[in-house]
């Protein structure tokens, strides 16, 4: 049994020296600032989390991630634990309450409770036509504005760990991670990805939560946010372009997961994904194996070699 079962994913922390660069950036990628203070930053999405992104000042950096947990009863368990902090009050806007772990490459991990909910920001969208169900949208145009996708929660984060065995036991261990796809090269004793999600019991979840890559080195790979819906992605990716950011891949639809993608880079080099449309399962799924031949999305720009190898520290 895991120490406890992590309720959603909370938020990535990033470090940059320039928290106006930071704003502008999250801003055009389709996030809304929560709160800013002297010296870091907090964005939110549509769905009604106080944030789903902090920016410390400071040098460049990956801190880690945070996730949300499910009673103050699972915060006591996690303080239990070799090496974690006490439960401690988050001296930060959103408030709750906080146990910090550190993962096997050294990375934060905040488990938080109790952070304030907003209300939801409303997003109007159209519905959209099938060719075997043409009136969803009926004597009503098709108009979406440009400008900035309208990013709704956080979805997942993805890292490369050189401690990849290591690194997966110990998030399954502490958060209840179960296993969606595995991906192996060559023999299929040489897994090189793992792709996990969240377990809910008979909820269904997001494909995954976190994807683990076997690698030389430990950083991050990219934080990935839900925008409205595919359309949405392809807006906020013109708007982004128009912008001049640096784009890292997509558009396309991945094979696992099922999402259609987008990934841009921050002003330091931290890649930040859209996506609409995932599968989702619930615990009763169990994990598959597959060859990496088949993580060939049915359409869209194949994976660029610098978007594979991309991990920030
Ligand atoms: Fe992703």
């Amino acid at each position: 049994m895991p120490v406890i079962k992590a309720a959603d994913l909370a938020y990535g922390r990033l470090r940059s020296p320039d928290l106006d660069k930071q704003e502008e950036f999250l801003v055009a990628f389709g996030m809304v600032r929560a709160e800013r203070t002297r010296n870091a930053l907090y964005m939110r999405g549509t769905d009604s989390p106080h944030h789903i992104h902090v920016t410390e000042l400071g040098e460049p950096r990956y801190v880690g991630i945070a996730l949300h947990a499910e009673s103050p009863d699972d915060l006591e368990k996690l303080a239990r634990t070799p090496g974690a902090s006490p439960v401690e009050e988050i001296d930060e806007p959103g408030g709750g309450r906080r146990v910090r772990l550190t993962d096997p490459d050294g990375f934060q991990v905040e488990i938080v409770h109790g952070m304030e909910q907003l209300a939801k920001l409303p997003v109007e969208r159209p519905a959209v036509n099938t060719g075997e169900d043409k009136t969803r949208r009926r004597n009503a145009l098709y108009r979406v504005e440009r400008g900035p996708a309208h990013v709704k929660r956080i979805g997942h984060f993805v890292v490369h760990s050189p401690q990849f065995d290591k690194t997966l036991g110990w998030y399954r261990e502490m958060l209840g991670f179960r296993i969606s796809d595995e991906v192996y090269a060559d023999s299929k004793d040489n897994i090189v990805g793992s792709f996990n999600r969240l377990d809910r019991g008979e909820q269904y979840v997001d494909h995954h939560v976190f994807f683990c890559i076997r690698s030389d080195k430990a950083g991050l790979n990219h934080l990935s946010y839900e925008a409205a819906d595919m359309d949405d992605v392809m807006v906020g990716h013109e708007h982004l372009k128009e912008k001049g950011y640096d784009h890292y891949w997509g558009i396309g639809r991945h094979s696992l997961g099922s999402q259609v993608f987008d990934y841009w880079a921050d002003p330091w080099g931290r890649v930040h994904e859209h996506w609409a449309d995932t599968d989702v399962l619930n615990a009763s799924v169990p994990p598959n194996l597959l060859g990496r031949h088949e993580l060939i999305g049915p359409w869209g720009e194949p994976i660029p070699q610098r978007f594979m190898q991309h991990a920030v520290r």
